[in-house]
C-alpha cells in the first residue's frame, strides 16, 4: 500500500495499538505526527467555517484544539453534498474510559449540528485477535459498550450500531472459524467507510461521502482506506481527528484500557476517582516534600501558579465525579431492548431531518 510508514521511530510510537512518547517524561509531538501521517491542521479558519455552516458555536473540543487534524472535510458539504458519519469502538473492556468518550461526545455534537445519519462499528472480532478474548466474551462486551455509547445521547432515528460478527461478517459470509489472522482485520474496519455496506440505509445513493471522527491513533486504518477507495470505485472517506486524553501519569502516553491505573472508567465511583487522582495523577508537584522544596513544581503543567497541586486535584476530582455520575445516570436507562433497537437492520426515518 502506498500509505506512509507507521509512525514508529526512536522518538515516538503512535499506532492503533500503542502510543508512547520519547524518553522519560516526553510528550507526544502532534505536529510531527500530522506531518508524518500526512493529515492537515484543523485551524481557526476551518473552525469558523464549521460554526458558520452549522449556525451554532463550535464545540469546545474544536475551540480548544482537542480535534486538531483532518483529511478533507467541508469542501463537499459546502458544494451541497450531504454525508454520513462513521465511528467505532473495539470492545476490549467492560467499561469505556474517559478517553473513549472524546470521539463519541464529539460525534454526538456533529450528528446534531449537521443532522446526518451515523453508523457505529463495534469491532468484536478485533479483540479476539489482539486481546485473546473468547468470541462469547467479545460479543458480551460489545453489548455492554453499546450501552455506554448510547448514554452519550445518540438519536435512534439517525443511528445504526453494528457489530462485526453479526452484521459485517454475516453480510460477507465470513464466520469466526475463518479468522486468518490480524492481516484480515483492517479491511473490516474500512468497510463501513463505503456506503455500499449499508444497502438498507442508502438504497438510491452511490455517492454519499463519509466523515469519520476518531482519535489520531486510528489514522493508519483510514490512510489505507483512502488509498484503496478509488481502486475499488468508491469515494475516499474524510476524517476529523483528536489528540489523546492523556494517561493519569502524564502526556507521554494515552489513557488506555489495558492499564487500569492510567484510566478513569465511566464505571468508577467518586471514591475511586478521588483515590486514583490523588495517587496517580501527574500534577507537576515533585514526589516528596523535600524534592518539591528543592526543585519546585513542574510549572509547564499549571503555569499561572495560583493553584496548589492539592487544589488542582480537588477541582479535577469534582469535575470528573460529576461527569461520570451524569454518564452513569444515562447508562442506567440503556436496556438490552434498546441495544437491539439500535442494532436492528432497518431504514432510518428522517436521516437528514
Ligand atoms: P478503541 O476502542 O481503542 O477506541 C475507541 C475510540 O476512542 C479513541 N480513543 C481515545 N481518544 C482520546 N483519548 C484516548 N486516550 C483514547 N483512547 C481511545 C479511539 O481513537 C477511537 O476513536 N479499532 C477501533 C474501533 C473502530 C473505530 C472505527 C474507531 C472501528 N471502526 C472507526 C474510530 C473510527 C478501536 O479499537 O478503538
Ligand atoms: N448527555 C451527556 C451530555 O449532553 C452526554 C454524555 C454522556 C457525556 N456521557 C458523558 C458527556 C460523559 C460527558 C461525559 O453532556
Amino acid at each position: 500500500m502506498a500509505a506512509g510508514p507507521p509512525c514508529k521511530d526512536v522518538e515516538q510510537v503512535v499506532t492503533p495499538w500503542e502510543v508512547s512518547a520519547p524518553g522519560e517524561g516526553g510528550t507526544i509531538d502532534y505536529d510531527k505526527l500530522m506531518d508524518r501521517f500526512g493529515c492537515n491542521r484543523l485551524d481557526a479558519a476551518l473552525v469558523d467555517r464549521i460554526a458558520r455552516l452549522t449556525s451554532r458555536p463550535p464545540h469546545r473540543f474544536l475551540r480548544r484544539g482537542i480535534f486538531f487534524a483532518h483529511r478533507r472535510i467541508l469542501d463537499l458539504y459546502e458544494a451541497g453534498e450531504k454525508f454520513y458519519l462513521y465511528t467505532g469502538r473495539g470492545p476490549s473492556s467492560e467499561a469505556l474510559h474517559l478517553g473513549h468518550l472524546i470521539p463519541f461526545v464529539f460525534t454526538k455534537y456533529l450528528q446534531d449540528a449537521f443532522k446526518v445519519p451515523l453508523v457505529i462499528q463495534l469491532t468484536d472480532d478485533e479483540k479476539i485477535l489482539w486481546k485473546n478474548l473468547t468470541i462469547a466474551e467479545c460479543k458480551r462486551l460489545a453489548h455492554e459498550n453499546a450501552k455506554d455509547i448510547m448514554a452519550c445521547g445518540f438519536d435512534i432515528e439517525r443511528t445504526f450500531i453494528i457489530t462485526d460478527f453479526s452484521y459485517l461478517k454475516g453480510i460477507f459470509g465470513i464466520s469466526p472459524e475463518d479468522q486468518i489472522g490480524k492481516v484480515s482485520f483492517p479491511p473490516v474496519q474500512a468497510a463501513p467507510s463505503f456506503l455500499s455496506s449499508f444497502p438498507h440505509l442508502f438504497p438510491d445513493n452511490d455517492q454519499l461521502p463519509c466523515l469519520i471522527p476518531c482519535a489520531i491513533d486510528q489514522d493508519p486504518y483510514f490512510r489505507m482506506t483512502r488509498d484503496v477507495a478509488p481502486k475499488l470505485g468508491f469515494q475516499k472517506p474524510s476524517l476529523i481527528e483528536s489528540r489523546f486524553f492523556p494517561a493519569l501519569q502524564g502526556e507521554s502516553t494515552k489513557m488506555s484500557a489495558s492499564d487500569p491505573n492510567s484510566a478513569i472508567y465511566v464505571t468508577d465511583n467518586s471514591k475511586q476517582i478521588k483515590a486514583k487522582v490523588n495517587k496517580y495523577a501527574f500534577s507537576g508537584g515533585q514526589d516528596t516534600v523535600e524534592l518539591h522544596r528543592e526543585l519546585g513544581a513542574n510549572l509547564d503543567e499549571y503555569k499561572a501558579g495560583r493553584m496548589l497541586t492539592g487544589e488542582v486535584k480537588q477541582r479535577l476530582i469534582e469535575v470528573l465525579s460529576e461527569l461520570v455520575a451524569r454518564h452513569q445516570r444515562a447508562r442506567a436507562q440503556a436496556t438490552e431492548e434498546m441495544v437491539d433497537a439500535f442494532m436492528a437492520i432497518r431504514p432510518l426515518p428522517n436521516m437528514f431531518g
